[in-house]
């Protein structure tokens, strides 16, 4: 009688052990929405605007599209489409679950990443500081103006940021991912900042524009440029423009 009783307690003991295994998986695997990751940064302006969709079956494979991705820091004058704004934008951070979920990974669902364009030459976008909303797939101009020459002394003086018909930045909120996972959440978000800049640099080979990774700049002056809220880190520079 004890060895039965013994029997079904371990049994209601492992059901609730595993249920929350259960729970806690599930939670990992959902976009944070807790009160202290609220802060978002997201703001929409007065002039926000819808973009294009993205197209989502390219010709290109993507063993070719690997096959091509080089560095390319030389472009040409001509401007890029809004179109091709919006599909590497999408790339990089656009949604693809009905949960909010994005082209790249993220770890536990804390969505530490804010994506920042400056635009220097784009058809039908004014020459400014810009901020994109992966929720509804919008833009929002933040501060409108000539950028590129200061960037361009701030990465150093590398001549492809001022070539360039658009500047992506990489921003960060520590904050979200390490409130959850505390000294590692930093780890998480270089590996989520490679996940993203991937994508874009993928999307761009795919789209025959060149582009190349920036991480030798003036953080301090980077971010003075762009000012933006201190909690926003500046983590990679994306130029990108067409080639011959
Ligand atoms: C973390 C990191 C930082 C980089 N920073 C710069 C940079 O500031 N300027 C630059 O021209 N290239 C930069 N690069 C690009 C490398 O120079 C480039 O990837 C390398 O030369 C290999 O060429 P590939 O990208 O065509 O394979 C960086 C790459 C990485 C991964």
């Amino acid at each position: 009688m004890l060895k039965k009783h013994f029997f079904i307690g371990s049994i209601f003991l492992l059901l609730i052990i595993l249920g929350g295994i259960f729970s806690l998986a599930t939670q990992c695997a959902t976009p944070d929405n807790s009160k202290e990751n609220e802060r978002n940064f997201n703001f929409k302006t007065k002039e926000t605007m819808q973009l294009p969709d993205p197209v989502k079956d390219g010709d290109m494979s993507l063993e070719k599209t690997l096959t091509l991705r080089r560095s390319k820091r030389s472009y040409t004058d001509e401007p890029l489409t809004i179109e091709q704004i919006s599909q590497l934008l999408w790339s990089a951070q656009g949604v693809t679950s009905e949960r909010g979920f994005r082209t790249a990974p993220t770890a536990g669902g804390t969505l530490p990443l804010e994506m920042f364009f400056v635009v220097n030459n784009v058809d039908d976008l004014k020459q400014g500081i810009y901020q994109y909303h992966p929720d509804d797939h919008s833009i929002s101009l933040i501060r409108e103006g000539y950028y590129s020459d200061d960037l361009t002394r701030a990465c150093m003086g590398q001549s492809m940021v001022r070539d360039a018909s658009v500047n992506f930045i990489f921003g960060a909120v520590y904050e979200r991912t390490t409130s959850r996972y505390g000294e590692r959440g930093y780890r998480y978000v270089y590996n989520e900042i490679g996940h993203a800049s991937q994508n874009l640099h993928l999307q761009a080979a795919s789209l025959d524009l060149g582009t190349v990774v920036i991480g030798a700049y003036d953080d301090d002056e980077v971010e003075r440029i762009l000012d933006l809220d201190p909690e926003i880190n500046i983590l990679y520079i994306m130029p990108v423009g067409n080639i011959n």
